[in-house]
């Protein structure tokens, strides 16, 4: 049986992802500090008994390299971060001790260890700046001006992770998550502003929406994100992979999708548009069939459905 380890394996991608590698047959080991992750999340991993083990710690931690040396995982998918951009612009130092030292700590004792291989959770919505083209592909990424910390720090990674290919013969394929919204992500967070929009419209109060509304985002749904990262265990080496729809949708349409789905006749309150907002984007997901044999299948509405019947059950 092949061990793996998920990083970040209590939040919201990390725990669809260590369900989905158990349902596989895969043995998984889930490393997270439950800073936003939540135990609850965890609840159908546990139900694979020994299959499944839970470490509650800090990927910054010494105890990672003994976890390591005692588990031997052959691939790791790293998600573990400061997941959000708002408190990588306050507070940038904390940012870049998780998502750069934090990293560092992994792709080092993966090195040592001798893991095959890294399959890391980049940025999409964020590593490209504010492309000069849409949708951004992923060449683009070269010589980009990321508009926050957390931005920045999601695209160092890509360096450090070419430096431990060539030099540490660890392989990597990195994805460039689009917005991922599905069950799961967290409703009082400050990032998913699918869960937030539908959090209040089912409890009948009416969301903010930031700016005019005409930003937009590139929404993807949590199974064929999940499906990315199963499909990036024997594809896409050493390459960066967009994922995501291609398609650029407004927060006021997705607003409007949303009031329709959970019934909500109210208007959106008002306010004013945040620093390191980008205004557009949308990913060329072009590359994505070739690298990994991936597209995606969930269209935005049956998503949308989805993550309401979700939210209403708990
Ligand atoms: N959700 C999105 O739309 C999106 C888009 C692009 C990239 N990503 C990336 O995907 C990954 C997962 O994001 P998510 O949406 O599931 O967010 P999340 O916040 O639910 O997941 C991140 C997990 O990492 C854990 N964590 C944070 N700091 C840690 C530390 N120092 N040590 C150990 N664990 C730590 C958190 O407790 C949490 O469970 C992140 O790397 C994020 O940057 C997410």
């Amino acid at each position: 049986m092949t061990t793996v380890l998920v990083t970040g394996g209590a939040g919201f991608i990390g725990s669809h992802l260590a369900d989905r590698l158990l349902a596989e047959g895969f043995r998984v080991i889930s490393v997270d500090d439950l800073s936003t992750g939540r135990i609850a999340n965890l609840a159908e991993a546990r139900g694979h008994g020994k299959e499944f083990t839970f470490f509650n710690m800090d990927v910054r931690a010494a105890g990672v390299q003994q976890l390591f040396e005692r588990h031997r995982p052959e691939i790791v998918f790293h998600l573990a971060a400061q997941s959000g951009v708002r408190p990588s612009l306050s507070d940038p130092t904390n940012d870049a001790s998780i998502n750069v030292m934090g990293t560092l700590n992994v792709l080092e004792c993966a090195a040592r260890a001798g893991t095959r291989k890294i399959v890391y959770a980049a940025s999409g919505g964020t590593i490209y700046g504010d492309p000069k083209r849409l949708p951004a592909k992923e060449a683009s990424a070269q010589g980009s001006f990321p508009m926050s910390p957390y931005g920045i720090s999601k695209k160092v990674v890509l360096d450090y992770l070419g430096f431990f290919q060539r030099y540490r013969g660890l392989d990597y394929t990195a994805l460039a998550l689009g917005n991922v919204f599905g069950p799961r992500q967290d409703p009082l967070g400050e990032a998913g502003v699918v869960a937030i929009f539908a959090q209040r419209m089912l409890a009948g109060e009416a969301p903010t929406i930031y700016g005019d509304g005409n930003q937009t985002r590139d929404y993807i749904f949590i199974d064929d994100v999940v499906h990315a990262f199963v499909q990036a265990i024997e594809r896409g080496s050493g390459k960066l992979v967009n994922i995501g729809t291609g398609l650029e949708t407004s927060v006021n349409h997705l607003f409007r999708l949303l009031a329709d789905i959970a019934g909500f006749e109210g208007e959106p309150h008002q306010g004013p548009l945040p620093q390191g907002e980008l205004r557009r984007i949308a990913l060329d997901i072009s590359k994505a069939p070739g690298a990994i044999a991936w597209k995606p299948w969930t269209h935005l509405e049956d998503g949308l459905a989805e993550t309401v019947a979700y939210l209403k059950g708990i």
